[in-house]
């Protein structure tokens, strides 16, 4: 019973900025108010935090340069391409590789958003996946937006650089991460032999932070999996431990608008708070992996967000988050409700043990 309070008076001392109330102070009090309110949270995010969202393109192509119908001892379709957007500004591509298990049929997807372009890779173990059943789309971060001060000048930075310096609400990198990730739901839509119901997208660390704004602004995503997100991912930022906006902005100014830093040191002013992020993905699925070492993302912060999410899942007519009354401990697996979490032993990683996770809690909550 003392849990119970303590968990209610954590989130309360925190005052977090309501999500079932407008903007205007009215309340939410039906689904379709919810779509409305979760318009003005999508809007809010471009406007403060991450930058607005580049329009979806006027058409896409792929051009498959690699072709393996027996990779992996012949179990799996290896496919490499250039996938090219066309946008206002010109035509922007980028290479894309997809791994097909062919002992099933309609297999789930995983988007992977990596941090490098080797595949496989200490994070990404394809074989693995393979045979558990999912098929993998995968691209590199870089081959979209360099992840460092390149003063915009490259790949979809480059074709969306307005004159002048960066201001208010430019897109930041992480945004432009998230919107590659749509244009290969684009590219898969196009496919027959994968589950186009079960599309995830998933990412570590700063592209943890990528795979939750990915599926916040994009529906078809039916899953995401954030690893070690942390700071401007599903971590709460008021009252977080480790990495704060101060921090985040210094060293890595490009994955936001310019905006952002403005709530650096002013957590409690802020309009919004990482649990916005979680929610605007409602009704749909979301799984974090946390780490019990990795502090300076803040496991406990981490699982407040879905604490807190809770609530909009709940009144839309879904299990949410279902979790005991305490905070989380290593071990801990919760994978009951449409919110999952897990919190493992060691540090900052992507390990096996964060993939047989999510692939657990996919298979368990595969929709038909
Ligand atoms: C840095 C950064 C984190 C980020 C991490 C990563 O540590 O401060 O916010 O999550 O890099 O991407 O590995």
């Amino acid at each position: 019973k003392g849990g119970v309070k303590m968990l209610n008076q954590t989130i309360e001392s925190l005052q977090l900025p309501r999500l079932l109330e407008f903007e205007d102070g009215s309340q939410v009090t039906s689904p379709e108010d919810w779509q409305k309110r979760r318009e003005e949270i999508l809007d809010l995010l471009c406007e403060e935090e991450y930058g607005l969202r580049p329009p979806a393109p006027l058409s896409i192509s792929a051009m498959t340069n690699k072709l393996d119908e027996n990779a992996y001892a012949g179990k799996v379709l290896e496919q490499h391409m250039m996938l090219s957007a066309e946008i206002e500004g010109g035509i922007f591509s980028f290479p894309l590789k997809v791994f097909v298990p062919k002992f099933i049929e309609n297999p789930m997807v995983i988007v992977y958003i990596a941090f490098r372009e080797d595949v496989p890779d200490r994070y990404l173990p394809i074989e693995e996946i393979t045979d558990e059943g999912f098929a993998v789309a995968t691209f590199c971060y870089n081959h979209v937006a360099v992840d460092g001060e390149d003063n915009y000048v490259g790949g979809l930075a480059g074709l969306l650089k307005k004159e002048g310096e960066r201001a208010g609400n430019d897109t930041g990198k992480i945004m432009m991460w998230a919107w590659a990730a749509s244009r290969v739901v684009d590219y898969l839509e196009t496919r027959d032999d994968i589950d186009h119901k079960n599309i995830a997208v998933m990412g570590h660390s700063r592209l943890g932070k990528t795979a939750l704004v990915a599926a916040a602004y994009d529906e078809r995503f039916t899953f995401s999996f954030p690893n070690n997100s942390g700071c401007s991912g599903d971590a709460i930022t008021r009252g977080k431990e480790g990495e704060r906006i101060e921090q985040i902005t210094n060293r890595f100014p490009f994955w936001f608008c310019p905006n952002y830093k403005n709530y650096a040191g002013r957590e409690a002013d802020m309009p919004f708070d990482q649990h916005f992020l979680v929610a605007a993905i409602a009704p749909r699925f979301v799984c974090a992996g946390t780490a019990v070492e990795d502090i300076w993302a803040d496991p406990n912060s981490q699982y407040l967000s879905y604490v807190a999410a809770d609530e909009v899942y709940k009144f839309l007519g879904k299990d949410g988050f279902i979790h005991p009354n305490r905070l989380p401990e290593v071990g801990d697996t919760f994978h009951e409700g449409t919110l999952g979490f897990h919190m493992r032993s060691g540090r900052h990683f992507h390990s096996r043990y964060d993939w047989l996770k999510f692939m657990e809690f996919m298979k368990k909550h595969r929709i038909n």
